[in-house]
């Protein structure tokens, strides 16, 4: 079977830490987006805060322009509400609700290098199996991560992500999208599936830059493109979470480049050293 090669940009140690750098700024943006959303408060104006953030920070917003080939892409955040999954354009008419699940997902440049990441946020009190499912989504995310600082294969942080949503109860795994390697690009190789084997995949080492984003929905995995050309649905119109860190794999562990304490608390002895030390 033919393969295309994949053209992993391996990573110097001084260039993670100016990732980390742009993983800080997405991290601010996050924080601000958990105080600003809530019932009444639209998906533009939170995109509106996103980018004072980004740019008060010095940095450029990555998704604003980002074009894949259907026209540049109008804001700096992607906020996804209940059953749109990924990549939902704000707007002044996206006005949140009481009981809404919203992804804010956050790109962000420093110096040439991307930092790129996704929380879901509950809007007020939200269903029960709106939280689980949130829930999952994250823990799902964390054992990918985990997963990363051991296997030998990309493959090990897919299957990590799946085995750990199949424990977690009865969810639909997005298939249509997945994570990515990042860098001096937003979007480098490899692709990563949110399922698959161990054995399967790239090697994994030292340098390597991924986002690791798992999409978890209460029905079906399907999705399907509305007609502005970004926005994602799914297919059976159940609620959707999303949620992505940007990790970077060091000599001696993992360092989460977008959380704000480097992933040190979730990873324990799994996180790097400079992890540890910034
Ligand atoms: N951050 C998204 C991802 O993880 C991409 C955003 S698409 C954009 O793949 F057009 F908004 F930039
Ligand atoms: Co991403």
């Amino acid at each position: 079977m033919f393969r295309r090669r994949q053209r992993i940009q391996y990573k110097t140690l001084e260039q993670i830490r100016k990732m980390r750098t742009a993983g800080l700024v997405v991290a601010e943006v996050h924080q601000a987006m958990r105080e600003s959303a809530g019932p009444g408060v639209s998906t533009a104006e939170l995109d509106r805060i996103a980018e004072e953030v980004i740019r008060s920070c010095g940095a450029v917003p990555s998704f604003k322009g980002y074009d894949i080939g259907f026209g540049p892409y109008p804001a700096s955040i992607c906020a996804s509400v209940n059953a749109q999954v990924v990549h939902a354009i704000p707007s002044p008419d996206a006005v949140l609700a009481e009981g809404d699940l919203l992804s804010v997902d956050v790109g962000a440049i420093v110096d040439g290098w991307h930092g790129d990441a996704a929380i879901s946020i509950e809007i007020g009190e939200v269903d029960p199996r709106v939280t689980a499912l949130r829930e999952a989504c994250e823990a799902s995310m964390w054992a990918g991560i985990r997963a990363a600082a051991t296997a030998k294969r990309l493959g090990g942080i897919s299957h990590a992500i799946e085995h750990s949503v199949e424990h977690a109860g009865d969810y639909g795994i997005v298939t249509g999208f997945g994570g990515h390697g990042i860098g001096t690009e937003m979007h480098q190789d490899p692709h990563i599936l949110n399922y698959g084997r161990p054995g399967e995949g790239p090697k994994l080492r030292p340098g390597m830059a991924l986002a690791i984003e798992p999409m978890l929905t209460l029905g079906s995995e399907e999705t399907a493109e509305l007609a502005d050309g970004w926005t994602i649905v799914t297919e059976d119109g159940s609620i959707a979470a999303h949620t992505e860190h940007t990790i970077a794999l060091c000599e001696d562990g993992v360092w989460v480049l977008t959380a704000p304490d480097g992933g040190v608390e979730q990873l324990g002895d799994a996180a790097a050293s400079v992890a540890r030390a910034a």
